[in-house]
Formats: structure tokens, sequence, C-alpha cells
């Protein structure tokens, strides 16, 4: 049984058919036990809407979903017991210790003294546990947020975009705090438009486009599900311009290297003919291993404002 299971899940934003906004639209994905899923897409990609319908905040306009098997009201509350869940920077204490305010989510939860120490302990605050919430770094008021979560020591934790914002050390940090809870057993769920942390701490994943899924599976396969090779011509901008035509070219893109070009198939020779059919002499051609950026950028081509974020 999947822990969280999504069918044709879909949420429109706005009554009026002219205004309204498909947020997400029919997503359909399982996440089994011990997954570390990532949910990857692009700002306005519709990763917070799935995961606030996951977490009963947003109300689903067509499609279903369960978790840990249940979909009917009751269920689902029982169910949500066994989540712990982030969307933002919860509303901390500022002139409250990062102690204090555990204590305070602690109450609610109706859970004990030890086990807010163990909670600072994973996530390396108990040193600074003491001081005021207002001191932190953004990566400690992070840290915090991931220790409040896990106070009823949860099965499946929802991290909205658990890395945003934070530096490289502060990223190795929550990366560290998820692979210690997924060596716990924990299935993990989190969202990100930054793909090196997706391809370094997760299992699985899914890529979302406007709202669609665009492709999913171990990252392995994701990464794998294409064919690229690197080319180098002595004239580029006429390369590019004969890769346009070729009808096995997915996608064309400069790289400091070269050109990389994404192929339906992997006949390399019937590419390279092609291109001396048009003139073209090839100084160098390569099979090119995908990353998941490569994946990433060409299944959401277009949809970035800016590259910068992709590229650092
Ligand atoms: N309350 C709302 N009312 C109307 N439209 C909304 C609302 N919330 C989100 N949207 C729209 O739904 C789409 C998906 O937004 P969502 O916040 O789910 O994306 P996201 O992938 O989490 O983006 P980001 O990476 O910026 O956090 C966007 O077009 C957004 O403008
Ligand atoms: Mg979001």
């Amino acid at each position: 049984m999947p822990i969280i299971q999504t069918h044709e899940l879909t949420k429109r934003y706005g009554r009026r058919a002219a205004k309204s906004v498909l947020a997400v639209d029919q997503v359909s994905f399982a996440v089994e036990e011990g997954q570390v899923f990532g949910f990857l897409g692009p700002n306005g990609s519709g990763k917070t809407t799935t995961i606030g319908m996951l977490v009963g905040i947003i109300n689903p306009t067509g499609g279903s979903f369960q978790l840990f098997g249940a979909s009917d009201p009751k269920g689902l509350l029982a169910a949500r017991s066994r989540v712990g869940a982030t969307l933002e920077t919860p509303n901390f204490y500022p002139y409250m210790s990062g102690r204090d305010n555990l204590r305070i989510a602690a109450a609610i939860k109706g859970v004990g003294r030890p086990r807010i120490e163990e909670c600072l302990e994973l996530v390396g605050l108990a040193d600074r546990a003491k001081h005021r919430f207002a001191t932190y770094s953004l990566g400690m008021k992070q840290r915090l947020a991931l220790a409040a979560t896990m106070l009823n020591d949860p099965e499946l934790i929802i991290l909205d975009e658990p890395a945003n914002g934070l530096d490289p050390q502060g990223m190795r940090e929550i990366r560290e705090i998820i692979h210690i809870l997924a060596g716990r057993g924990k299935t993990i769920f989190l969202s990100s438009h930054l793909l090196w942390e997706v391809e370094r701490t997760c299992s699985h994943v899914a890529i979302v486009r406007k709202g669609r899924i665009v492709a999913s599976g171990t990252v392995e396969e994701v990464v794998s599900g294409g064919t690229s090779v690197l080319l180098r011509a002595a004239d580029e901008d006429a390369l590019v311009a004969a890769l346009e035509g070729y009808p096995e070219a997915t996608s064309v893109r400069r790289s400091d290297d070269g050109v990389l070009v994404s192929l339906g198939s992997d006949d390399f020779a019937a590419l390279n003919r092609y291109l001396a059919g048009q003139g073209i002499h090839l100084s160098h051609l390569a099979p090119h291993r995908q990353s998941l950026e490569d994946v990433f950028i060409d299944l959401t081509r277009g949809d970035f404002d800016s590259m910068t974020e992709i590229a650092s």
C-alpha cells in the first residue's frame, strides 16, 4: 500500500472560468514506504498547492488521493496524525528561545519533554536551544521548523521547499537530517525547485510543469529516459540551425563544451549522415550522460523567468 497515492488530483483556483487558474492538473503519483520522493518543478508549477491538498488546507476541485490508504474524512483525520508537515516557516515567537518555542508546539501536540530534546539533537540545535529565536540564522530557523515537525514522530514527513533560501552549508545540514530520517525508515515527500538538492537527496522524483507531471520514477529512470549527444563543429550556428530541422532531435542546447542534443533514438550514425548531408562536418560526437538538470531543463523549458537558479 502506498503511503501517498493521488489519482488525477486537480485544483482550480477561482470559480469564474475566465479568471481561474488551473494550479494542479490531473496529477497521479504514488509514494511508497521508505522513499524520499522529490516533487520538482519551477515556481508556480503547483507544488505548494499539491502539498496543501495532502495536508488538508486546500480543497481539491477534482480527482482524489489517499494517505496511508485512507480517503474518507474520518480515515484522513487518523492518517494525518501520522504525518508531519512544514509548509512555510511556522510562526515561532522571536523573543523566546528555540526550546521554549518547541515546548509550546509540543504542548499543542501532547508531546513530552524528552522528545523535545531528541528533536533538538536531531536537527543539531541542542547547543543553541536556549538562545532566542530572533538570533537564529535562516538555516537554524528552518531546522527548528523541522524539529517541530518531528515532535510527534511522524511516519510521513512532508516538506515544502526545505532548502529554500539556504546557503550551501545550510542545504547540506537539511540534507543530512533528511538522510538520517530516511535511515530511520521515514517516508519523505519534499518539494523543491533546486535540482541538485533533489538529485542528491531523493530516491524518487516527479517533475511537474504547469500543474502536470511530465516525468516520474527513480532519479536514475528519469535521468536515463533520454539519450543525448555532445556535438562540436567549426560553425556552431550552422550546426544548431541544421539540428532544428532534424526530426529525432527533441531539444538542442548550447553549452560551454559544444552543442547538447537530446535524441529520440540512439542512432548516432544517422545523425552524422544527416548533418553531413547538410554540409556540416562534426569535429566531435560523443554520448552525453544526462543529469537531472538536463532533463529538467528540457521538460520545463521556458517556464523560468531567469535561469540563474538552475545554473547556480
Ligand atoms: N490562493 C490562490 N488563488 C489563486 N491562485 C493561486 C493561489 N495559490 C496559488 N495560485 C496559483 O496557482 C499556481 C500554482 O501555485 P503554487 O504555489 O502551488 O506553485 P509552487 O510550485 O508551489 O510555486 P513556488 O515554487 O513559487 O512555491 C500559480 O499559478 C499560482 O499563482
Ligand atoms: Mg510553493
